[in-house]
């Protein structure tokens, strides 16, 4: 036991002081671009079309993360045909921008939704990184709370298949038990925080 948790320290450790610097964003800018998005991000249990789970929400999520996810489809290194097309032509000023019009919208709950202590047990292993209530400690890493159930469950998978990679959370993804991924998608969907972006 002691090690794991020496491990995860270490892990943590590392992902602290190796994060990438980010531009400065403006969510003004950022509003135009971000019409775009919310044709799909912005539709209530919208759907991709195979295999098929729900449309991410955006609201509230941390805009270092949303930052990396899109330079990550952008440069190919996270791969979905639809969002790769999405972010190809994006600069990194624009991915800075639209980050920081799409976590303005739904922040509200996101900090309002503190108060949700982790009750499931076998989430106490994530709350390191995504927070006691699911609520990400850390600009680079993303919430979890009030995700799509579904989204949730297919990232797990994606992980541990080797289908998306991440030098933190794959190595996460492979410490989780089959059994587990539909209990923990259930628990973090089930949490007060992130929500689907509506144009204002
Ligand atoms: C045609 C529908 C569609 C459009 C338009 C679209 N997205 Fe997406 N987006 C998706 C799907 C589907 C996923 C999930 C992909 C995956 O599983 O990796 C996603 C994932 C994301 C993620 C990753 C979220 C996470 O929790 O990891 C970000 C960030 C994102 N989109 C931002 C944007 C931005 C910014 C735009 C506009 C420039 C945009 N999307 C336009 C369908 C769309
Ligand atoms: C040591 C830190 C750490 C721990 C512990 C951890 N994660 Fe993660 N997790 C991350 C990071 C960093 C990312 C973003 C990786 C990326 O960019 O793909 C992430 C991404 C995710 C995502 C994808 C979210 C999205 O919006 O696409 C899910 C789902 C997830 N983690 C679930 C879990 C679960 C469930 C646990 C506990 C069993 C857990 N994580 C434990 C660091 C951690």
């Amino acid at each position: 036991m002691k090690i794991v948790a020496g491990a995860t320290t270490l892990i943590l450790a590392v992902a602290l002081f190796t994060q990438p610097a980010f531009a400065e964003g403006d969510a003004d800018a950022g509003r135009e671009l971000g019409y775009t998005c919310l044709g799909c991000h912005g539709i209530e249990g919208y759907r991709n079309a195979y295999p098929s789970y729900r449309v991410p929400k955006l609201g509230g999520q941390k805009a270092g993360y949303l930052e990396l996810a899109l330079r990550g489809y952008r440069d190919g290194t996270r791969k979905h045909p639809t969002m790769q097309a999405q972010a190809t032509s994006l600069s990194d000023q624009e991915i800075a921008d639209v980050s920081a019009y799409l976590a303005s919208l739904g922040a509200e709950t996101v900090a309002a939704g503190g108060t949700q202590g982790a009750e499931f047990d076998k989430a106490l292993a994530c709350t390191a990184c995504h927070g006691p209530n699911g609520i990400s400690i850390n600009a680079a890493w993303p919430t979890l709370a009030g995700q799509h159930e579904d989204y949730i469950y297919n990232s797990i998978r994606q992980y541990k298949e080797g289908k998306r990679t991440d030098p933190v959370m794959g190595a996460q993804a492979q410490l989780i038990a089959d059994e587990d991924i539909a209990l923990l998608a259930k628990y973090f969907a089930s949490l007060e925080g992130l929500e689907t972006t509506r144009p204002e």
